[in-house]
């Protein structure tokens, strides 16, 4: 495990590696804004390297409730839900590790304990990192489209993906998704909802939606901008189904 605190508190000690490797079998090269000068993420940023350590490691002792969010960004959802949800311990595992820099760095700053960033691949994580049925919601919130034909099997929600979630989850547990990509979200309905696995749940949408900000579909940063631009944005929440 590669903690950056030991790195980031002293001004003399070098940075995180911009782009350090990744889960072994995770090639994954995204872009990212730069390192900030501000940021100190102290411990609550997690460089995954090659050999990432699991859930298990990552979640401190005494939260029964585990949730993972894939690619939070800037960790506006992170943030909100470990504010508005102490009893829950949310991990942000996030491709690009100046986001998840930043993110961390805000988290610490909140003072709250109840939440870390990952710099991941958040799919092969959740494949082998995260023992079957820990975790009571996984959310993806704006996963990247990547509109390229050529570049569809980099998308998160491939035909695989029901039962990598699928096993990670608990009994009753929820993927919340929202996306602004009608394509996308065609895509997701249809993966997801075909699955054996899981059942959209519509009173679930509705009800984490009045519940406000820290539950499900609480806004992010590119839904606040996606909103701005007047998109439609599509949020579904899916339910494993009992088995
Ligand atoms: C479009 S942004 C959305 C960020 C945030 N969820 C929001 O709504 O503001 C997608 C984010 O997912 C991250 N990402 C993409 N694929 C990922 C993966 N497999 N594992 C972890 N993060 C990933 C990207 O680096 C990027 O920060």
């Amino acid at each position: 495990m590669s903690l950056c605190s030991a790195t980031m508190s002293s001004p003399e000690a070098p940075r995180p590696a911009y782009n350090p490797r990744m889960h072994q079998g995770g090639k994954l090269s995204f872009r990212s804004r730069a390192q900030g000068h501000d940021d100190d993420p102290g411990e609550f940023l997690v460089l995954g390297g090659e050999n990432p350590p699991s859930l298990r490691e990552l979640a401190p002792v005494g939260h029964a409730h585990l949730e993972i969010e894939i690619g939070p960004g800037k960790g506006a959802f992170v943030l909100a839900a470990t504010e508005a949800r102490p009893e829950v311990f949310v991990l942000g595992i996030e491709a690009a590790p100046g986001y998840a820099s930043l993110a961390a760095t805000k988290l610490r700053q909140s003072g709250r304990t109840n939440g870390l960033f990952l710099v991941d691949n958040g799919k092969l994580f959740l494949q082998d990192r995260v023992d079957e049925g820990a975790l009571a919601a996984v959310h993806v919130y704006f996963p990247d489209p990547w509109p390229k034909r050529r570049h569809k099997g980099r998308r998160f929600f491939t035909d695989e993906v029901p039962a990598v979630l699928a096993r990670a989850l608990g009994r009753d547990g929820y993927c919340y998704v929202a996306t602004d990509n009608a394509a996308y979200a065609g895509q997701i309905a249809r993966v997801l909802g075909s699955s054996p696995w899981f059942v959209r749940d519509e009173h679930e949408e509705a009800r984490v939606q009045a519940a406000g900000p820290g539950h499900a579909f609480s806004p992010t940063n590119f839904e606040r901008k996606y909103l701005e631009e007047g998109r439609v944005i599509r949020r579904y929440a899916f339910r494993k189904a009992g088995r």
